[in-house]
């Protein structure tokens, strides 16, 4: 099969190209999944997982990428709950070659079905960010109904899905970003949006959670406006002090069949969509790749195969 590969953590996305790899192999609980649509995160050539198996051990030369959407080939033994032909989407293993490939090996507990009217592209768009932002709100964070959240980098895959999830959930929803992430905002629904370089942070006040996406500088300042007794999610990196008096959560996403039927029902229903950018073939997923960010703003997505 064709795969997209790394062979040198130091030469990093310069060593990434494209070539024949043998086909994945299916371990007890396995599905393989002919990848109709990939996505990748531009900063996962620096996580440890990328280089190693579960065990600790070099597992080069790796394939990226960790979503997918696509449609099931061959079941491993035991797998339940999916079946040969049936279109899925989800989260690929951290520690096992990834989705820029035409087949890869997934834990089937890490798949969900993909309604047959939600596409290939969309749903590679949405296991990280659907994910993330719903575990970082209702599992880690307990939204409530009522409560005011503010997300940071409001225009970004995550930040966008927390604004549609929180609103979703009864919440009054504040964004944050430079100025030209303004329109993303209202698009994804934020109630307000305060651009962070004019100081309009400063005027927002106290909210209930503050959902953090970038870490550094610009998290410190939305962290500070948690009330006491609110909660602060950060899913850049830990918070560089822990405040008193609030409760403050650091997680990593986690693959789950469960969220992951919420997610595409929600789809379905109108009420979450992703943005997606360039959408690029496998044969351009290295540019992609390297290129980090969609020109235009927005996921980009592997298109492996074409419509
Ligand atoms: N812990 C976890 O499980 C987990 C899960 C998912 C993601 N993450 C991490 O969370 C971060 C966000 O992920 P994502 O997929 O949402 O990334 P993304 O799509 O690139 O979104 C980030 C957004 O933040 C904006 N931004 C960057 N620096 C900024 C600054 N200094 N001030 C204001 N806005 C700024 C970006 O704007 P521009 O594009 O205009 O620069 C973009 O709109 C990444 O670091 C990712 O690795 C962690």
């Amino acid at each position: 099969m064709k795969a997209i590969t790394v062979r040198d953590a130091a030469a990093g996305a310069d060593g990434m190209t494209i070539d024949e790899r043998p086909l994945p192999h299916a371990s007890e609980n396995d599905v393989i999944v002919r990848v109709h649509a990939a996505g990748f995160t531009p900063g996962e050539l620096s996580w440890p997982a990328t280089w190693t198996d579960r065990a600790g051990r070099d597992r080069t030369p790796t394939v990226p990428g960790h979503e997918l959407a696509g449609v099931v080939t061959e079941l491993g033994y035991g797998t339940t709950g999916l079946t040969v032909g049936q279109r899925v989407f989800g989260l690929a293993d951290w520690t096992r070659d990834g989705t820029l490939a035409e087949y890869v090996a997934v834990e089937a507990r890490n798949l969900a079905p993909l309604p047959a009217d939600v596409d290939f592209v969309t749903g590679a768009s949405l296991p990280i960010s659907g994910l993330t932002a719903w575990q970082g709100l209702f599992l880690h964070g307990g939204l409530q109904a009522g409560q005011t959240v503010l997300v940071t980098g409001v225009a970004g895959g995550v930040g966008s899905v927390v604004v549609q999830l929180a609103r979703a959930a009864g919440a009054r929803v504040i964004g944050t970003g430079r100025a030209g992430h303004r329109k993303r905002a209202e698009e994804a629904g934020a109630h307000a949006f305060a651009d962070i370089d004019r100081g309009e942070l400063d005027a927002v006040g106290d909210v209930d959670l503050v959902f953090d996406v970038l870490g550094g500088e610009p998290g410190a300042r939305a962290a500070a406006l948690v009330r006491p007794g609110g909660t602060l999610i950060s899913i850049a990196a830990p918070p560089e002090s822990e405040r008193v008096g609030i409760r403050s959560v650091f997680f990593v996403v986690e693959p789950s069949r469960t969220e992951l039927v919420d997610l595409a029902a929600r789809v379905l229903g109108g009420t979450l969509r992703t943005f997606v950018g360039d959408v690029v073939t496998l044969d351009e997923a290295a540019t992609a790749f390297r290129a980090g960010a969609s020109k235009g703003g927005g996921k980009t997505i592997v298109r492996v195969v074409a419509d």
